[in-house]
């Protein structure tokens, strides 16, 4: 326990992660969905006035990098390389991405302290040498059970398919080394009865649960039919398995074995975002290997659902045809990271549709939001020259507005920082816009101020303080979604010279009303929502 509290300086900071993606072919719009949550839930305890460490990056090793190298007719290095640095890092920058650091399997700094991870489990007795011959996809990088597999048909007539890659298994035989895995079930099951939060969500933990139930097999650690891998220290002839090297990113990236200050200070993570493909691993591999080196296991996995394609999920084999870049040159980089947050209740699966993100864009964005700000800014200057009146004659209906943000701000910071509710923490501030909305129809400022009278002036002056100090509020609440957008919105408030920088806004202080000094200047800025193009989905 650090005595000090939880915003001393050397308190652990909240640890995020992305899963380290493959770099056999450029992010796709999934890869760019679990990356986008990751970043709004690190932006928001930022926000919070925690420290923050959000960890993303490259999975670099293993069959399926290695082929598609050589099929492209790279070196596995170039390949990784050129991806890296073309695709994947200049994606997370389009997309606002702000992560603190950007781990690849092939960097030194983590290749080393992967051999030492592993040696050190073989000189506790963890690995033993043996045999193993079963089905392996290479899409998943992971040995199948038989059962799980699927009859193939048409062209794969007669062969068994991986169920999530719908591909040909292979069959491997091999000389490994393996994990002692199988004994690590009790433990497991232990810790998800103690851990009820450590695997989001709920449908996602009773999958786990039941599959350490049916009792687990030792992990084959090591591959010896190829050489795109990090050695295994004391048999160099092999290479050790892909999703143990990867696994270990989320430890060495963060200084362990190099840096004990910065690991102590950082592991475990808070939170591993992860999509539900890969739940197993993160779930059951990495905390029994964390428990066999008597390591802290992360606080919590949460697995997102599938962005789904015609029934399927999307993946580089069955894209919708869309880039992220595709939409985002359409409806803004905000929009873009708003959207599938907005639309897709976390955890579960959903579908996109260019339809849906156009409507959504014009209602809620564009009429809902975007309106809102601009009205505002205009009455502020058409009727006190740009200038924020002093709200001078609260009555019932503002305090209505002074409550409901009260509870917005409570309920987002609920779901979204502590429950991983994007949606709902994104419509809770929503709701809040639409209240407000209701408020300016109600009190009609424009009427108002047509009558010339003192204390029509003074009504006047309330409202459209009341309606700027709601938006001082829905720009630092909507700061982690929409960076871009909030930042408009604040310039145009004139709340930087008097409130400081946005991203300096904590969230919990959002509701504390009358933060907005009446006097500040109040301009038109840029809308905040443009009409979209006529333009169809490329
Ligand atoms: O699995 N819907 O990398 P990967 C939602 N290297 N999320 C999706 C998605 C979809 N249709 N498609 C991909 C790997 N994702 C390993 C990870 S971690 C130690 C190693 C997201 O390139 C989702 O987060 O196959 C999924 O788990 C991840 O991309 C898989 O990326
Ligand atoms: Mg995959």
């Amino acid at each position: 326990m650090n005595p000090m509290g939880p915003e001393s300086a050397g308190a652990k900071a909240f640890y995020v992660t992305t899963p380290i993606y493959y770099v056999n072919d450029a992010p796709h719009l999934g890869h760019a969905y679990t990356t986008a949550a990751a970043d709004v839930l690190a932006r928001w305890h930022r926000q919070r006035g925690e420290r923050v460490w959000f960890l993303t990056g490259t999975d670099e090793h293993g069959q399926k990098i290695m082929r598609t190298a050589a099929a492209n007719g790279f070196s596995s290095q170039e390949w990784c390389d050129r991806l890296v640095e073309e695709s994947w890092k200049p994606l997370w920058e389009h997309l606002d991405i702000a992560n603190d650091d950007f781990i690849r399997t092939t960097q030194k700094r983590h290749a080393d302290r992967v051999q030492e991870f592993v040696q050190d489990l073989y000189d506790k007795g963890e690995i033993y040498k043996g045999g193993y011959e079963g089905p392996y996809c290479v899409g998943c990088e992971e040995y199948k059970l038989p059962g799980e597999l699927l009859d193939g048909e048409g062209e794969y007539a007669g062969r068994k398919l991986c169920p999530i890659h719908k591909k040909p298994v292979e069959i491997l035989s091999e000389e490994n080394y393996f994990f002692k895995l199988s004994e690590y079930g009790d433990k497991l099951l232990a810790h998800y009865e103690a851990n009820p939060d450590f695997i989001q969500p709920e449908s996602a933990r009773n999958e786990v649960v039941n599959f350490v139930r049916q009792g687990l097999q030792d992990l084959s650690v090591s591959r010896s039919t190829f050489d795109w891998g990090i050695p295994i220290p004391w048999d160099p002839k092999h290479v050790i398995y892909v999703w143990v090297d990867a696994l270990l990113n989320y430890a060495t990236a963060v200084g362990y074995n190099e840096n004990p200050q910065k690991f102590e200070s950082t592991f475990p993570a808070d939170v591993h975002l992860v999509g539900k493909d890969i739940l197993r691993f993160h779930a059951v591999i990495w905390p029994a290997m964390l428990m066999a080196q008597g390591l802290p296991l992360p606080r919590k996995i949460a697995a997102n659902g599938w962005l789904m394609v015609g029934g399927e999920k999307m993946s580089k084999s069955n894209l919708t045809g869309i880039k992220p870049q595709d939409l985002t040159s359409h409806f803004g980089v905000d929009a873009y990271r708003w959207y599938f947050l907005r639309a897709i209740a976390f955890g579960q699966d959903g579908s996109f549709s260019w339809e849906d993100l156009t409507a959504r864009y014009t209602s809620e964005l564009a009429n809902d939001y975007g309106n809102l700000a601009s009205r505002v800014a205009a009455m502020v200057g058409k009727y006190f020259g740009g200038t924020l009146p002093e709200a001078m004659a609260d009555g019932e209906a503002e305090k209505a507005i002074h409550d409901g943000l009260v509870a917005a701000v409570a309920e987002a910071d609920r779901r979204i920082g502590d429950e991983l509710d994007f949606q709902g923490g994104i419509l809770a501030v929503f709701d809040f816009i639409k209240q407000v909305n209701g408020y300016l129809t109600e009190q009609e400022p424009w009427k108002v101020a047509k009558d010339g009278s003192e204390g029509a002036r003074a009504r006047l002056a309330t409202i459209l303080y009341t309606a700027a100090e709601s938006l001082r509020a829905v720009a630092i609440l909507l700061n982690p979604v929409m960076p871009e957008t909030s930042q408009k919105l604040w310039d145009s408030l004139g709340a930087e010279a008097s409130l400081g920088a946005l991203a300096d806004q904590k969230v919990q202080e959002a509701a504390w009303w009358g933060k907005l000094p009446a006097g500040t200047t109040v301009t038109k800025g840029a809308v905040l929502f443009p009409r979209l193009e006529e333009k169809a989905q490329p």
